[in-house]
């Protein structure tokens, strides 16, 4: 599949998901509002309430999204047969129901709290709060377009071909573009390493926009003949640019704090599973059946 449709429809499927939820959220408001000691006297607790076939519901289902994000782990490993698609793709579908499951969880568990279950429903947030900032950190590691790591000497050849490109398309002048090579270099004062790595990418990203603000008005004055589609097409080339130059600089840094993340990340993903696992085991146990 395409990556413009693949991203179409995804963005359709976060729409439609976050809008049910928030439409759900809103519908149980006052019930979820309610101190837990007065609920059994609410109009929506046969519903709403955790084994009620609303809350059940979202349980089962958050559940499931939870087990199916399992399957990025299965396909980078070519388990379960999965061979086929683009990682790229695969980690974004894993986001997406790292993202609505514990959402819909949150339905499901009305705000009861307690006991061995609440460690599993916190270790799923540090999770998934967690997989945000993975997610910040798997971006500065230059991949190609199938998502697969590239090296060194592969970036180098990019940063030429994009040069290369600049010259070619648009006849902007050698002078010119060391003057633009100049500007969208990231400039940091000292080697960073490990996590202080991680606080220089962040403050580059806070000053990029000034930096490109800048470098627009440096175009626009010395081509002003070009037309907007060319000065569009000449920023995007640049900040591609300018993000493999720092992707380049940082590239030990920021891999090492990537694996630093992988073990602190999977450990939680482990104790939220198997506690969610026996939580459903003892439920299924003592009856509880939802439609089926
Ligand atoms: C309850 C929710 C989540 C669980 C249980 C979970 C679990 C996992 C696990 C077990 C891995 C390791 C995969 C592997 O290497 O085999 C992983 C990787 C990852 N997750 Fe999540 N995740 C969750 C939510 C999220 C969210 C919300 C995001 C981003 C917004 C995210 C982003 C990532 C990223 C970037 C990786 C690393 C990918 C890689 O190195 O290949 N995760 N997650």
């Amino acid at each position: 599949m395409k990556a413009k449709v693949f991203n179409s429809l995804l963005g359709l499927l976060y729409i439609a998901a976050i809008g049910a939820i928030i439409y759900l959220a809103v519908y149980g408001y006052e019930y979820y509002m309610t101190p837990i000691i007065e609920r059994p006297h609410a109009e929506l607790h046969t519903s709403l309430k955790p084994g009620g076939i609303f809350g059940h519901g979202y349980g089962v289902i958050g559940s499931a999204f939870i087990l199916l994000l399992f399957l990025y782990s299965a396909r980078k490993r070519f388990l379960l047969g999965l061979r086929f698609g683009n990682i790229r793709k695969w980690l974004n579908v894993h986001i997406f129901f790292g993202i609505i499951g514990p959402l819909l969880i949150t339905l499901h568990t009305a705000g009861k709290l307690h006991g061995l279950v609440s460690i599993s429903y916190f270790s799923m947030l540090a999770v998934m709060f967690s997989g945000i900032i993975g997610r910040y950190i798997y971006i500065q590691i230059p991949r190609d377009e199938e998502g697969q790591e590239l090296a060194l000497g592969q970036l180098d050849q990019k940063h030429e071909e994009l040069s290369n490109m600049l010259i070619e398309n648009y006849d902007i002048s050698k002078k010119s573009i060391d003057r633009i090579n100049r500007m969208i270099e990231p400039k940091f004062s000292h080697d960073s390493k490990g996590i202080f790595a991680l606080f220089v990418i962040i403050t580059d990203d806070i000053q990029r926009p000034f930096r490109f603000w800048k470098l627009k008005r440096y175009i626009t004055k010395t081509y002003p003949a070009f037309p907007p589609k060319a000065i569009r097409r000449i920023m995007h080339l640049s900040k591609t640019k300018s993000l493999m130059l720092r992707r380049r600089k940082f590239l030990g840094a920021v891999t090492n704090v990537f694996h630093l993340w992988h073990v602190i990340h999977k450990p939680f993903a482990w104790i939220m599973i198997i506690i969610m696992l026996i939580h459903v085991t003892i439920t299924v146990l003592m009856g509880y059946k939802w439609v089926f």
